[in-house]
């Protein structure tokens, strides 16, 4: 018998001796939503008599079906005689995710990336039972969502004129680029495509608009959203922090208030991501109306602005009953207590928002950000940095170890990161991505962590199922 190969594994296998002989497994397996099950938990029952899945809703069901698609693989023939039958493993498998944010956050702002591979990247989410999948739609170098209201934001916003060439370095300032234009947007059309192909597979597609730095594209279409309304910016064609940050004028709240409607309208997520990382104030400490406004509001830093500007644009998201969720550098600027906050920048800033009170995805760049080499540098493509080999993300812990039984309930969930400075379409994404992800996907489902070799082998077949979807991987050492 082929051995079972079930990525993420399941929280509990267990093989039986024995074979269930049928011509169609698939077809012949009985499905039923039972309510002796919670939402999430799905079993599995193959007897000599035939196989059961059963679950306590339609989204643990599709996990049901996912696993059994997998377990199925190690049905034989039965018999010499080529009469079509196959022999199934007698299993049983009871099974449910330890989170309920499993995500991944593409980047498609650096690089944008062509509808039908973000389909794809739905299919690798749900083929390995993840169930997020963060849009980072605005940066810098490129606005990517159609806004109604505001046409330059694609018009302008999401082209660039040409990009760095190589590695940036610390403090950089002189660049050679590659003179070609690169560019491009989601119409309306496409996210709401996008957005019902991801719910049909159990998966919310979360987008950010990050604020209110990282805005360089949108001030470039729209001046008067700067701090120099009368200096033309380009969308920025290098990586890095950009000092040009959105104003912190009336009009550019309204401004952003109307983006944000228009983006809750595509996206009927319950969270909503408004950024928050890598904000410069300096800009709001040389602007006459950023210093009359923290006079106003009694601030003592220019950078606690941003705190008072993401709390003005986020009423967008209460009244209409979203959450907001931001990076961990939000916990800083007297963000709303109930903020989602997503730590990047290190699980210790996971643990610093959970003891603030805050619900937390871990997503700490020493252990999940996939823009970091997965081998020798030497021999490698170009990267930002890093060392994140497979190993290391089989071997993460999603839960900080330094947190109180109350504290480890605010940690609804990880996500690993896909930023794509240098990453400059879907081969090299895939390349990035996997088989990465899918030792991601066993500690977001938690599996039972065995022993990393014990991981490799159900990997190995694993990994064609990746190629049938029609995506890249690193081919494993
Ligand atoms: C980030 O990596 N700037 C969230």
């Amino acid at each position: 018998m082929s051995d079972i190969a079930i990525v993420p594994a399941p929280r509990e296998l267990t093989v039986a001796e024995g074979r269930w002989i049928t011509a169609d497994p698939v077809g012949e397996a009985v499905r039923d939503v039972v309510e002796n099950l919670d939402a999430t938990e799905y079993r599995i029952d193959i007897t000599a008599d035939g196989a059961r899945l059963t679950a306590g809703s339609e989204d643990a069901l599709r996990h049901a079906e996912s696993t059994y698609a997998q377990l199925v693989e190690a049905a034989e023939p039965a018999g010499d005689e080529g009469g079509g039958e196959v022999a199934v493993p007698l299993a049983r498998i009871a099974d449910a995710p330890r989170f309920a944010w499993r995500g991944m956050m593409l980047d498609v702002a650096r690089h944008f990336m062509p509808k039908d591979f973000v389909l794809k990247i739905i299919d690798v989410l749900a083929l390995h039972r993840l169930n997020v999948l963060h849009f980072h739609l605005t940066d810098d170098q490129g606005w990517r969502v159609e806004i109604e209201a505001y046409p330059k934001l694609t018009e302008i916003g999401a082209w660039r004129a040409e990009t760095m060439v190589g590695k940036m370095s610390h403090g950089q300032t002189e660049f050679t680029y590659d003179g070609t234009r690169h560019g491009g947007f989601y119409t309306k059309a496409d996210l709401r495509e996008i957005v019902a192909y991801a719910a049909e597979r159990g998966i919310t597609v979360v987008p950010e608009i990050d604020l209110p730095g990282h805005m360089q594209a949108a001030i470039a279409a729209y001046p008067e959203l700067g701090n120099h309304p009368d200096q033309q910016l380009t969308v920025r064609q290098y990586w890095g922090i950009s000092d040009d940050v959105l104003n912190v004028n009336d009009a550019t709240v309204e401004f952003v208030k109307t983006v944000l409607r228009e983006v809750l309208e595509i996206f009927p997520s319950e969270y909503i991501h408004l950024g928050g990382d890598e904000c410069p104030s300096v800009q709001w400490a040389e602007s006459e109306v950023a210093q009359k406004r923290q006079a106003e509001l009694g601030l003592d830093e220019p950078g606690q602005l941003q705190g008072w500007f993401t709390a003005q644009v986020a009423e967008v998201l209460a009244e209409e009953g979203r959450r907001l969720v931001g990076w961990d550098e939000m916990v800083e600027t007297d963000c709303p207590k109930d903020a989602v906050i997503m730590a990047w920048r290190s699980a210790e800033r996971g643990e610093v928002a959970a003891k603030a009170g805050h619900q937390v995805v871990m997503a700490p760049c020493e252990s999940v950000y996939f823009d970091y080499y997965q081998g020798d540098p030497k021999t490698e493509p170009l990267a930002i940095g890093g060392d994140i080999p497979l190993e290391k993300v089989y071997d993460f812990e999603v839960i900080p170890a330094a947190l109180t039984d109350e504290e480890q309930a605010l940690i609804i969930g990880t996500q690993c990161q896909i930023w794509t400075e240098y990453m400059e379409g879907p081969e090299q994404v895939g390349y990035m991505l996997l088989p990465r992800l899918s030792a991601f996907a066993e500690r977001a489902w938690g599996s039972p962590k065995i022993s990393y070799d014990e991981f490799v082998t159900r990997l190995r077949p694993h990994l064609t199922r990746i190629e049938n979807l029609g995506v890249t991987y690193r081919p494993l050492d």
